[in-house]
């Protein structure tokens, strides 16, 4: 396990110092730390397991010789006792309500750093000088273009088909362009990818939305920030104001460790498919209603309970009743147990942006009167279930002119290098294995099959 440990990433104007072909090993950040070992007895057989500890003491048995050693396997379903791999990338501490991005607080982030800033510092470790964003900057512009064919994928697309179904399907077929960047084994090919994936997302994004509605897409401005450059794709003008609120909620969704849609990119970025593939299949898995698909859930409910004109106490009656099948979208999370801090900086951003525009959004009343009501009820309370980053996003996207079911893919263009990130890290370790878990089997034993025309 001690070979194991995580490999920090490498800055882009090191690798461009270099020839971009690799020279020197990247620094090792911190390697889990082998301790003391943990004795268990199974089956009357003693087993030492090693205690991994991170940088910040969380604790982990190391069971890579449990089957060999015993025949016996962990059964841990939804992995929430498993830890997949060692990252150095983010922190979260669910109890206490603590998120970092490579140590750094993302209050402190949200408040003092850009989208572009915050991905140069997910991907390769360290905040970026001004003339390494510079860089960076421009060679994710420079890339922002699409080839005017992918347009025809738009058009051959249901036209009520979900944003998410053509931003995953639009991904993947970039794939197919620019054959020399699909390796991602070879570093220069992985960070062209990178680099090109940052600059097309949002142009998918928004060509996507345009075609939905019969409209001709927008070419990107390298003239604009990131986040003003897509409201600008997607309407034809931006509210610099509006874009600076917006590159504020694409940095609280940029990363978040092994969520769902991030082991997904794991998972398959470990067959060694290539970074289109790999983030196409995390658009997939973030698009469920589970995960990223909360925030369009979030306004649908409260524009229900708006139409039903009786305010929020039914309903919350109604989730309370477990025969319903209701769930208090947006909120509740696997991991954050007594706040989740994204919705703290939301919950603020949203009424500034709302203030901006001059909007009473009557939605906005709704969902704080749902959270007081919620907070101060035995049911949540005894469940740890708080809001989390999708109850108040949607009233700002809202408040901005994005469709509802385009809210999802603001989450997918946020968490963009969060996926990267991850897909990096491990294509940067060398001990890296294909994802594979087990399973207990519990279907029929052995039996024999009999003809078709005998059954
Ligand atoms: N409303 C009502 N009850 C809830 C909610 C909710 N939103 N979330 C959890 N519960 C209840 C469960 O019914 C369960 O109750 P029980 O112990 O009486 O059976 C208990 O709280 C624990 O819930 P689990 O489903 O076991 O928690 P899990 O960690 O598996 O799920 C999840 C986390 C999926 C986020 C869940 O809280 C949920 O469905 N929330 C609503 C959807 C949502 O907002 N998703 C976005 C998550 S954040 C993100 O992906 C960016």
């Amino acid at each position: 396990m001690g070979t194991r440990g995580v490999v920090r990433g490498q800055a882009p104007d090191a690798l461009q110092n270099r020839g971009a072909t690799g020279v020197a090993a990247p620094p090792r950040e911190h390697e889990g730390n082998m301790g003391h070992e943990v004795h268990i007895n199974i089956d009357g057989q003693d087993l030492s397991l090693p205690v991994v500890e991170g940088s910040e003491h969380e604790k982990a048995l190391d069971i890579g010789k449990l089957r060999a050693q015993t025949g016996y396997i962990t059964l841990d379903p939804g992995y929430v006792n498993t830890g997949a791999c060692q990252s150095s990338i983010c922190f979260i501490d669910g109890e206490k309500g603590i998120l970092r991005y490579r140590g750094y607080p993302i209050e402190e982030i949200a408040d003092q750093a850009c989208f572009l800033e915050t991905a140069y510092l997910l991907l390769y470790g360290e905040l970026p000088t001004q003339s390494q964003l510079d860089g960076f900057r421009v060679s994710v512009k420079e890339r922002a273009e699409v080839p005017s064919a992918l347009g025809k994928l738009c058009e051959a697309v249901s036209s009520d088909a979900h944003p998410m179904s053509v931003l995953a399907s639009m991904v993947n077929a970039l794939s197919s362009y620019g054959r020399d960047w699909r390796k991602p084994t070879v570093e220069e090919q992985r960070e062209k990818a990178i680099r090109d994936l940052l600059g097309k997302l949002p142009t998918v994004a928004a060509m996507a939305f345009r075609r939905s509605r019969g409209l001709d897409p927008i070419a990107p401005r390298a003239d604009l920030p990131y986040a003003a450059n897509f409201l600008n794709m997607m309407f034809g003008e931006v509210n610099l104001k509006v874009a600076e609120a917006l590159d504020k909620i694409l940095i609280l969704h940029a990363d978040h460790e092994q969520n769902c849609s991030t082991s997904t990119v794991r998972i398959v970025g470990s067959s060694e498919a290539n970074l289109y593939a790999s983030i196409a299949a995390g658009i997939c898995a973030l698009w469920g209603p589970l995960h990223g698909g909360a925030n369009q859930r979030v306004i649908e409910m409260l524009e229900t309970i708006h139409n039903s004109g009786d305010g929020p106490d039914p309903f919350v009656d109604k989730v309370k009743d477990k025969t319903s099948g209701v769930r208090l979208m947006g909120f509740g999370h696997r991991v954050y147990k007594n706040f989740d801090p994204r919705a703290k900086i939301l919950k603020k951003a949203c009424d500034e942006v709302l203030a901006t525009l001059g909007i009473e959004d009557p939605l906005l009343d709704i969902a704080k009167s749902l959270e007081k009501t919620a907070l101060e009820d035995e049911y949540f309370i005894s469940r740890q279930l708080y809001p989390n980053v999708d109850f108040y996003s949607g009233i700002i996207y809202r408040a901005i002119g994005i469709p509802t079911n385009m809210f999802t893919v603001m989450f997918a263009l946020g968490r963009l290098p969060g996926w990267m990130a991850h897909w990096r890290e491990l294509h940067e370790d060398p001990a890296r294995r294909i994802g594979r878990p087990r399973q207990i089997y519990t279907g029929p034993t052995q039996r024999k099959m009999t003809p078709i025309g005998q059954r």
